[in-house]
């Protein structure tokens, strides 16, 4: 499984903790920065993973910023695009199983490393339940469809 990851300079160090994680862990990762703790603005950088789980070049992201929020608004806004802000493990399961999320935000100032590793191998385990949810995501669908 290919892995987008990115980050604002709030999410910086818990996208390098990710990316190390993941990477022993055999997954293949695209990083799309930042890769300091300059300054930068959330949404450019969210917008760039989340294209490319758009477009299939990466199956999943994962987004980092100081609460998770930013980067959630921001990945949401692109067509099929289902970003869910997790701060616990019970919630990361029901975002793949309910809602087939594509992508798992974090937030740095909120949920500590150690927590975050374990949401994110929920998130990457979980498969998307289908049954009585299909239905529901293809509403989803439909209303990207009407608005855009
Ligand atoms: C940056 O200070 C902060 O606003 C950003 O990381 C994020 O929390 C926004 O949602």
């Amino acid at each position: 499984m290919k892995v987008a990851l990115a980050a604002d300079h709030a999410g910086f160090a818990l996208k390098e903790t990710a990316r190390e994680f993941l990477q022993a862990r055999g997954f293949l990762i695209k990083d799309f920065g930042t890769y300091s703790e300059d300054p930068v603005d959330y949404p450019d950088l969210a917008a760039r993973a989340a294209r490319a789980v758009q477009q299939g070049e990466c199956t999943r992201g994962i987004l980092f910023c100081g609460t998770g929020v930013g980067v959630a608004i921001t990945a949401n806004k692109l067509k099929g695009i289902r970003a869910a802000c997790c701060t616990d493990c019970y919630t990361a399961a029901c975002a793949r199983e309910h809602n087939d999320a594509n992508i798992l935000t974090l937030g740095t100032r909120v949920t500590g490393p150690g927590l975050a590793m374990r949401i994110i191998e929920v998130f990457l385990q979980t498969p998307f339940a289908g049954g009585r949810h299909l239905a529901r995501i293809e509403k989803i669908r439909a209303l990207e469809d009407k608005e855009r």
